[in-house]
């Protein structure tokens, strides 16, 4: 579930002040915005920052400081537009988080077969095909919209929830985030349909296009919209890519009898795969489809034992009702 990975959200390198100044939850805490701290050197005196102007050989003890005399600023809303766009860069952290994201709408679309396709290790194209349900025309319009959601209606209903998602802003985080295409045709609809979303999530164009039952979304320049990350995103790409494949491999063991497929094309280049699954029912044949064959020779099974007499009554456990093959 996705709660879990909420719990550890993915760490910013350090020193990263400037992308957290574009939303990065985790590393907005203590550090000085750089742009104040720019104003702050850019006034020679009548500021809180007149040490800056004092030659920088010379620093001055911070006892010394003048006393702040510029008047305090009018406390006042930031605009929903300003507001969306920040939020959705911690919703969406990363490449990894970004495949995550449409993994899991594939997944909980019931889709078999689910094919990635990344260019430029995705900082051009994302691209998430699936066989799933498709999306009916009536929630075109809801589908790329802020917390809504096909998942939950009310706060109660997340006890629940089996489904990866629930919140409702993935795609519409990607929408403010980058350029968004989904092509879908769900399965009572005669002929598919292209929607291309602008950055609040609206759809701006609708077209008829022809595919099988299914949904792909197509996301272009990840992160554009928020110009420090992603010169960061570009500069990272090595290390983003990684943790994207990781978190793939692990989706692509978990996921009992779905055939997920992932390539990468560089420039012009030929595609290279980067991870594929079978669509086998057995976790052990997705490790070895990921890892390869030989890497199964060094796993040790891993037996499920029902709980004894003690342990039930202890927890409170019915040992009849406890799940069967989690490990098979
Ligand atoms: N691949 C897909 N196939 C079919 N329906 C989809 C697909 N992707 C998204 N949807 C629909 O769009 C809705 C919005 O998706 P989105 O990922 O933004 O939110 P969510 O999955 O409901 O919650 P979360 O933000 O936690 O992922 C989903 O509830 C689902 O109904
Ligand atoms: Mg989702």
């Amino acid at each position: 579930m996705r709660d879990g990975a909420e719990a550890q959200p993915e760490r910013a390198p350090r020193g990263r002040a400037r992308a957290a100044r574009e939303g990065s939850r985790v590393a907005a805490g203590p550090l000085l915005p750089a742009r104040a701290a720019r104003r702050g050197a850019g006034r020679a005196g009548g500021t809180c920052s007149s040490a800056a102007a004092r030659p920088a050989a010379r620093p001055a003890p911070r006892a010394a400081a003048s006393p702040c005399t510029s008047p305090a600023k009018a406390i006042r809303a930031i605009d929903s537009r300003s507001v969306h766009r920040i939020c959705s860069g911690q919703v969406v952290l990363s490449l990894g988080t970004a495949v995550k994201e449409l993994v899991e709408n594939s997944l909980d679309a019931g889709a078999t077969n689910i094919d990635i396709k990344l260019k430029d290790h995705g900082t051009e194209l994302i691209e998430v095909s699936d066989n799933g349900g498709g999306v009916e025309e009536e929630n075109f319009e809801g589908l790329t919209l802020k917390h809504y959601t096909s998942k939950i209606q009310d706060f109660s209903d997340l006890v629940h929830v089996e489904t990866f998602g629930f919140r409702g802003e993935a795609l519409s985080s990607l929408c403010a985030l980058s350029d968004v295409t989904i092509f879908t045709c769900h399965k009572s609809a005669k002929v598919g349909t292209r929607l291309v979303f602008d950055h609040n999530g609206k759809i701006t164009q609708k077209t008829p296009y022809p595919r099988q039952q299914g949904t792909t979304v197509n996301i272009q320049q990840l992160f554009y919209t928020l110009p420090v990350r992603h010169k960061e995103f570009q500069r990272n790409i090595k290390k983003e890519y990684a943790k994207m494949v990781q978190i793939l491999q692990a989706y692509c063991i978990i996921s009992k009898g779905v055939r997920i497929n992932c390539t990468n094309q560089v420039g012009q280049g030929k595609k290279s795969s980067v991870v594929s699954t079978t669509g086998s029912p057995s976790l052990k044949e997705n490790i070895g489809a990921v890892f390869g064959q030989k890497q199964l020779q060094s796993l040790i099974p891993f037996v499920q034992l029902p709980p004894n007499e003690a342990v039930c009554e202890e927890y409170g456990l019915n040992a009849t009702d406890m799940p069967q093959n989690l490990y098979r």
